[in-house]
């Protein structure tokens, strides 16, 4: 797949980000069908295919499970071969989640991080919003942690994963990257999008085929369609742990982006 880049970073993303959710957690989630999380032989494979296809992201966050550590201990030396995108500020525990935006905690939960995923270095870590993104962007640590955190070469960018038009604008206008939410149900956040284009910063989608209540192929061929008709996508993140659903929407995709060009 031809890489884009991902805004003023210096990175360049795949246009199809791997989500790791499905990786590590399997309680609390918005997926229509209940499933068993894969084992390692089965992650390998999926990663290893990933790669074949030409997909460089992974996206991840402390509150997906043992995301995180199955990373960790999987990628290995392939590490290098990865942009990881991680998060802070929500915990995920006994199948209840809680949030932290706070200056102490950011550090930390980036510091564990990088001992969870076994690297010297995060690509880009979000703040991983709780609904309420001007009051956490205005008046909690993390924004400041995370510029720290960059200024000591530990992560190489920062942004949210926000929740609201405000936030996604405020976040555009202060990170590097914004993390926000397109699909065919969907399009409120449309104003960020267009902002983070016309100011240069990356944008990545979430829950682009709604959360796997997409219909069929056809679903999934109108969805890329339509999240690559917006301006300023970077990539989107695609949550899968079928090789034939990983397989068929690169295909998918490359023929929506081929009709594109
Ligand atoms: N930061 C945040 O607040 C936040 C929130 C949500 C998500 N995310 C990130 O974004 C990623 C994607 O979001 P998401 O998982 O909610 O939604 P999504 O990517 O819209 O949907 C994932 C679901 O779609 C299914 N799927 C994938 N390809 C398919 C295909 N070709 N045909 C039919 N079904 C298909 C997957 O099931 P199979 O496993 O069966 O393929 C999975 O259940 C997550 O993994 C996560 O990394 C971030």
């Amino acid at each position: 797949m031809e890489l884009r880049p991902l805004g003023s970073t210096g990175m360049r993303v795949s246009p199809l980000g791997l989500g790791t959710v499905k990786f590590g957690r399997n309680e609390q989630v918005k997926y229509p069908r209940g499933f068993e999380l894969p084992d390692d032989v089965q992650i390998v494979q999926l990663l290893d295919l990933a790669q074949e296809l030409g997909i460089n992201l992974l996206d991840t966050a402390p509150a997906y499970g043992s995301s995180q550590q199955r990373l960790g201990r999987l990628l290995g030396a392939r590490r290098s071969r990865w942009l990881i995108v991680s998060k802070v500020g929500e915990i995920f525990e006994n199948g209840v989640s809680r949030f932290d935006f706070s200056y102490a905690h950011t550090l930390a939960t980036v510091e564990q991080s990088l001992r969870t995923l076994k690297t010297d270095v995060i690509d880009c870590v979000l703040i991983h919003s709780d609904g309420d993104d001007l009051r956490i962007l205005e008046r909690q640590g993390a924004l400041d942690a995370l510029r720290e955190l960059k200024r000591r070469g530990l992560i190489r960018a920062h942004g949210m994963s926000s929740k609201t038009v405000e936030g996604g604008l405020r976040t555009v206008a202060e990170m590097d990257v914004v993390m926000a939410t397109c699909n065919l149900d969907y399009n409120d956040e449309l104003p960020v999008l267009e902002a983070a284009a016309r100011a240069g910063k990356g944008v990545l989608i979430k829950k682009g085929l709604m959360s796997g209540h997409v219909q069929g192929a056809e679903g999934v061929r109108r969805s890329f369609a339509h999240v690559f008709a917006q301006p300023g996508v970077s990539s989107m993140i695609v949550g899968t742990i079928n090789p034939a659903h990983l397989r068929s929407n690169v295909e998918l995709l490359e023929h929506v982006l081929g009709r594109s060009r």
